[in-house]
Formats: structure tokens, C-alpha cells, sequence
């Protein structure tokens, strides 16, 4: 499968942040070409119109500037993106209560042996606070080692002592687990950020257990290519790529149906529109896959 740096050389991340401060600088130039046409010809040049649009001139580009250089920033230091990745996710995604109901319908089917794959802070741990879970053993697969504390935390938080857990640092694409040892996978907006999908899901049916399930919630790409949220999520794709480390627009739908078909799942899989505010994010889809018995 494709990255987002060979589908667009363009999309190499720095070029992402060069790109949008040349952009910054060309809107800024032709603003204040407009600008100096208007007080010449239509506005008085002493007067509260034209001070107003000097200084929302001023302000609008210092802005697109300064979030130019935080880009460029970003996409030059992986460290410091994943650490600010975290950060935000634990503060604001995963506190956002609008998509828990859907989560929770989602996470309340996880049963036995479960893994989680991009647990990120521990967000589905509110779905099974207080021992409200039919799991006998949690194992989380998180390659960002930025979420360790909110982790642990949130197990606290969620009274879940009694559950065995695991924290293994990697990423879904090379688990280290057996072949059919586990009963339920869980993930949920993790598929949008890993490097690697179909080689993700092909370790998702390796590690399944005969008739074990995985249970996904994940933010796609709009399935109508000709929609303006199709076009808005194109546009900004590679800004969201740095903001949200890694995080991708896919037709994540279509490669669970040739991943289930290939190896015979029984895949459930309905579009939803979330809840969330986030309107480029809204088109999901939710499901569950079961591996077929022998
Ligand atoms: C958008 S966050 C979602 C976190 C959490 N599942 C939630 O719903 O709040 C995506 C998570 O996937 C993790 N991730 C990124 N690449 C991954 C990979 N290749 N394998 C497993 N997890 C990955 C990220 O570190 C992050 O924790």
C-alpha cells in the first residue's frame, strides 16, 4: 500500500510546511495589493475601514505565518510531533464525550483475550470502568511511548486493577504475539494512522483465534469522491498528516472488504456519520470481522 510521501512527492513533510508558508506569503502580498487599490479608489486611507482591514491584514498573516513555522517545526522533528500528538489526545480527543456511545457499543463486545491495537491514552477504558467487561487479559500494542502515564492512569481512573494488562511498544504492523492465541482486537481510529494497513490486518488475522473478532470503529475517507468533504479532506490532508501524526483520509471500507475477503472473514461493516464535531472526520465506518472456525 501506498504512503502519502510516494503518492505525492510534494506531501514530503517539510515540503508540506515550505509549501503553505510560500502560499502564506503570495495571500499576504495579494492582500495587500488589494488593500493599497481600495484605499486609492474606494476607501479613506485615515479612516476606521481602512485600519480595521490594515490590521486584519496584519493579524491574518501573522498567523498563517507563525502556523507555517509550528509546521515546519512538526514535520522536522518526529519526537517532538508524537510528544504533542499525546499530549492533545489525552487533554482533548479522547476526553470529547460525542463519540462514546458508538465507542462503547464497539468496545462492550470485546470478550477473552483481548489486544488493543493504538490504545493512544486508554480511551476505551472508560467503556469498561469498573469491571463492566467480559476480557480475561488486555494487551495494548502502542508504539508512541509518550502515552505511558495517561495509560496507567486511566486504568486507575477506570477502577480496572483486577484486569491482567499489557503494554507492548511496537507497532501493529510487527507483533510479537502467536498465531491464533487471541479472541478479540480492538481498534478504534488507529487503521487512519498506521504505516502499513493491509500488513496490519494480515497480523490481525494471523494473531485471531478461529472464530475470534475484530471489532473496529475508524474515520474514512468520504465514500462519495465527488463530495465537497471528499475535496475539503483531500485539500487538507497533508497538514493533517503533521497535526495528527500520521493520520491519514482512506478508503479504509473497501480494504477491510479485500482483506475479509481474502482470508474468509464474515465482516459486518456499516457507514455511519459520528457524532463529532470535527466535520471532515465525520464519515466512519464500524464493524467487526469473525475469523471462520476450521
Ligand atoms: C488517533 S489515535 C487513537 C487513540 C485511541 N485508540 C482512541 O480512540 O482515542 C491513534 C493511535 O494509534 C497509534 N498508532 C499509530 N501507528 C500505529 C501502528 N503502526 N500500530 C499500532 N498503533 C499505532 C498511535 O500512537 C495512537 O495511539
Amino acid at each position: 500500500m501506498m504512503g502519502l510521501e510516494e503518492l505525492c512527492p510534494c506531501c514530503v513533510l517539510p515540503n508540506v510546511a515550505i509549501a503553505f508558508i510560500l502560499g502564506s506569503y503570495c495571500i499576504s502580498i495579494s492582500a495587500g495589493g488589494v488593500l493599497n487599490f481600495l484605499h486609492r479608489n474606494f476607501i479613506h486611507p485615515d479612516g476606521t475601514v481602512a485600519w480595521f482591514l490594515k490590521w486584519l491584514h496584519r493579524i491574518v498573516c501573522g498567523f498563517l505565518l507563525l502556523f507555517g513555522l509550528v509546521l515546519l517545526l512538526l514535520a522536522n522533528q518526529p519526537e517532538l510531533r508524537a510528544g504533542l500528538f499525546s499530549s492533545v489526545c489525552t487533554r482533548f480527543i479522547s476526553r470529547d464525550p460525542a463519540l462514546l456511545p458508538l465507542r462503547c457499543q464497539l468496545a462492550q463486545q470485546a470478550m477473552g483475550r483481548t489486544m488493543e491495537l493504538g490504545p493512544g491514552p486508554g480511551t476505551n477504558f472508560k467503556c469498561w470502568n469498573n469491571g463492566k467487561h467480559k476480557m480475561t487479559e488486555w494487551i495494548g500494542i502502542e508504539p508512541n511511548q509518550n502515552f505511558a502515564e495517561a495509560i496507567t492512569a486511566a486504568k486507575q481512573e477506570h477502577r480496572l486493577a483486577s484486569l491482567p494488562t499489557k503494554l507492548v511498544w511496537r507497532k501493529g504492523e510487527e507483533l510479537d504475539i502467536e498465531a491464533g492465541s487471541i479472541d478479540t482486537v480492538i481498534g478504534v481510529h488507529v487503521l487512519c494512522s498506521v504505516d502499513d494497513m493491509r500488513q496490519v490486518l494480515q497480523e490481525v488475522e494471523r494473531v485471531l483465534k478461529p472464530g475470534g473478532k475484530f471489532l473496529f470503529l475508524e474515520h474514512v475517507l468520504d465514500p462519495d469522491q465527488k463530495s465537497w468533504r471528499g475535496l475539503v479532506q483531500k485539500a487538507i490532508a497533508p497538514i493533517f498528516y503533521i497535526l495528527g501524526n500520521g493520520c491519514k483520509f482512506h478508503h479504509t471500507g473497501q480494504e477491510l472488504e479485500i482483506w475479509a475477503g481474502r482470508y474468509g472473514l464474515d465482516l459486518q461493516l456499516e457507514h455511519v456519520a459520528a457524532p463529532i464535531p470535527l466535520w471532515p472526520m465525520k464519515p466512519h465506518v464500524s464493524g467487526s470481522a469473525t475469523k471462520p472456525q476450521k
